[in-house]
């Protein structure tokens, strides 16, 4: 934050302490708990296989489109529009994002809540020994559906959010999730070792691997590309914030792709050690893993422990994973708040306490059907309510957002102007073609068919 061409507002220190901070936001629940469970959800290898396509086309493309705008305009999302093109509805769109940050912010900070009630748990002993699937399975279940813990977890992780905005203290966990970050990375490594190395991790892998043709349909794709704009967090201005604190010296075009490679990254070894463990433990085929497992959002929480359980250690291993898992999940929701926190600072003038509180209390309420859905409320529970906000505000607003924000790019600011903004720094965008054509044509279809097959995705 000592850069001189921008004293005033502040600027990442580096492009390496820029690409730390974005794969903070980025990687997150959406790597380790959303990505294998859509994979399991979705016919395994071939919706990783779609996923890897959805990053690299178009995850990308909106990714370098978000961190250009940011950096040209150095203003929040809504400010950002209103600059380019003042007095016209596209400032709506930076309004969009804000309100789907809440939205988001909601339900993530639910499963961010069980990472905590883990991490708790694994300090008290509860996964100690071997643990079974019927010992991890009933110990999920049980927690989900206690209203109690699950709503103090809830209240924990948006009351940890809140603070470290309202404080200003961002700074400070960023520091720290530096020397972490990497930490999780290794750990994960290690934990992806084991699990391939166990007896049986043969059809797992090959479920999670190896594509089957006929797995392929058009819903596993549109999750797939909803899935990319989750994990990387776009289409609602949280990387445009980002891009406004990047220094004119630094490469737009290298640093998203360290920042969709790292994420990315984490997501596959997260599959990783989620699928052979799961078919060890269960001695499942992948045909009989598509007839008979029912895939709950618990997923993670269920496997996590047994592969931790045969590591030697287990019990510190298990402590330092889910204080990991936590520490990755509160960066990110830190990154969600920021986007409706700097709204109501710079353009309305509040004070950051007031914002973040008053956004906390928000996201605290609408948290609350999503926290009883697991188990909590029967009627909430047999709606899937929790999995039917994720729908609606992180695969359709995210992917209406991303398209909004390429349309402004193309037809509003113009491409040669984004190219000019990204040549600072860069002196040769050997992807600059394939930029150009993905962010004109193939991001508007993909989200346009997206839109018309909506139904698809619910049912
Ligand atoms: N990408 C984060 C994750 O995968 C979640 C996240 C943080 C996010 N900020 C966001 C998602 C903004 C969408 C938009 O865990």
């Amino acid at each position: 934050m000592n850069n001189p061409e921008s004293s005033d507002r502040g600027s990442w220190g580096s492009k390496i302490a820029f690409i730390f901070a974005a794969s903070g936001s980025a990687i997150g629940l959406g790597s380790i708990w959303r990505f294998p469970l859509f994979v399991g959800l979705n016919g395994g290898a071939a919706f990783v296989f779609s996923y890897l396509l959805a990053v690299f086309f178009i995850g990308f493309t909106v990714m370098l489109a978000e961190l250009t705008i940011g950096r040209h305009t150095r203003k929040n999302p809504v400010g950002a529009f209103n600059f380019i093109k003042p007095h016209t509805p596209w400032k709506l769109v930076g309004y969009m994002g804000v309100v789907t940050g809440v939205f988001i912010l909601s339900y993530y900070s639910i499963i961010a809540g069980w990472a905590a009630g883990y991490f708790y748990k694994t300090i008290t002993g509860a996964f100690r020994g071997q643990v079974s699937w019927n010992n991890s399975a009933a110990i999920f279940t049980k927690f989900a559906a206690n209203p109690l813990e699950v709503l103090i977890c809830l209240f924990i992780i948006i009351g940890l959010t809140s603070y470290v905005i309202s404080k200003g203290v961002k700074g400070g966990i960023e520091r720290w999730s530096k020397i972490l970050m990497p930490v999780l990375f290794v750990l994960i490594i290690i934990l992806a070792v084991r699990a391939v190395t166990l007896p049986g991790a043969g059809p797992g892998l090959s479920f999670y691997l190896k594509p089957d043709f006929s797995d392929f349909n058009l819903k596993v794709i549109l999750f797939a590309i909803g899935q990319a704009f989750f994990s990387l967090s776009l289409g609602m201005g949280t990387m445009m914030t980002y891009g406004s604190y990047i220094s004119k010296k630094d490469n737009l075009v290298s640093s998203a792709g360290w920042v969709c490679l790292s994420t990315t990254l984490i997501a596959i070894l997260a599959g990783i050690i989620i699928f052979p463990t799961l078919f060890n433990t269960l001695q499942l085929t992948p045909d009989k893993f598509k007839q008979e497992f029912e895939v709950s959002t618990g997923l993670m929480f269920q496997v996590f422990p047994i592969i931790i359980s045969k590591m030697p250690g287990g019990y510190f291993f298990g402590i330092l994973f889910f204080a990991l898992l936590l520490i990755a999940a509160l960066t990110s929701t830190i990154s969600m708040l920021e986007v409706p926190t700097a709204y109501l600072v710079d353009e309305r003038k509040w004070s950051r306490t007031k914002a973040a509180t008053l956004i906390g209390i928000v996201s605290f309420l609408l948290g609350i059907p999503s926290a009883l859905s697991s188990g909590g409320v029967k009627f909430l529970t047999k709606f899937n309510y929790m999995i039917k906000m994720d729908l609606v505000f992180g695969n359709i607003m995210l992917a209406v957002g991303g398209l909004l924000i390429s349309l402004f790019l193309v037809h509003t600011w113009k491409v040669k102007n984004a190219l000019k903004e990204i040549s600072h720094g860069n002196s040769r965008f050997w992807l600059k073609g394939l930029w150009v054509f993905d962010i004109k044509f193939l991001v508007p279809i993909a989200v346009i068919i997206i839109l018309i097959f909506i139904k698809t995705l619910a049912g």
